[in-house]
């Protein structure tokens, strides 16, 4: 099956870099290839207004209530946003975001008409224990929460496998290794959704190295950090979708 590829540019907690919003800019999707930035909550209205294809990195389950400085779903599908990401590593890490209720984000995103991003990966010391299977599929089971949803919706679920390790540290992933884990990620998911669910590698990808993940078959699209605020660099790292 044919899968459209999915680039997005995480901007975490950054301004737009410069140039980002130039006529010939690389964050415009194209024909070809959805491509998505996700910029801090304060510049989302800014890149829409730019008729850019915008994600939220972050957001909250309920459509509304006392939950001081969050925004919901539904909040962020009104202000224009078409994506969502969900259980990113750093959110896990830093906000003690738990497999329950990144599944509760995925539900409200797909009820608010957002596309969800379900980020995954293990930590150094779960890979170097051999643990990385057994922690994905624990990280993978909002997916089957998700089952029971007609297969039009969990079908636009797409995931995002970020190694932890390899997130801003340089230390890219073998493409090889992520074609594997790929597959076995695809094999997890509900039937009918395997085939065209998109699974997006991310960790320290680069202009030199995006090519190499992007030949092979069950990887669909990149992630990118670090490299998606340059864009001179993001520019080549876009172009290397055939
Ligand atoms: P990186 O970040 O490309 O800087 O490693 C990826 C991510 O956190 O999504």
């Amino acid at each position: 099956m044919q899968r459209k590829p999915l680039l997005c540019a995480n901007w975490k907690m950054f301004r737009p870099p410069d140039g980002w919003d130039a006529t010939d800019s690389p964050y415009r999707s194209q024909a070809r290839a959805d491509i998505v930035i996700f910029p801090t909550h304060l510049h989302i209205t800014k890149c829409i207004k730019a008729k850019m294809l915008v994600g939220a990195q972050y957001g909250r389950p309920e459509p509304e209530g006392a939950f001081t400085g969050d925004v919901s779903m539904q909040m962020l599908k009104a202000q224009g946003c078409s994506y969502a990401l969900c259980g990113h590593s750093e959110r896990r890490q830093n906000h003690g975001e738990t497999d329950i209720f990144i599944a509760e984000q995925i539900i409200a995103a797909l009820e608010a008409g957002l596309h969800p991003i379900l980020c995954i990966g293990e930590t150094k010391e779960e890979y170097d224990k051999g643990k990385t299977q057994s922690i994905l599929k624990r990280q993978l089971s909002p997916v089957s929460m998700i089952n029971s949803l007609p297969a039009v919706l969990s079908s636009v679920v797409s995931i995002a496998y970020e190694p932890v390790w390899a997130i801003g540290s340089g230390i890219n992933a073998l493409p090889a290794d992520i074609q594997n884990i790929h597959t076995f990620i695809r094999s997890l998911l509900p039937e009918q959704s395997q085939k065209s669910t998109r699974i997006l590698y991310g960790g320290s990808v680069n202009e030199l190295n995006a090519s190499g993940f992007l030949a092979h078959e069950d990887i669909d699209g990149l992630l990118v950090g670090a490299c998606s605020l340059e864009v001179e660099k993001f520019t080549e790292i876009m172009r290397s979708i055939s």
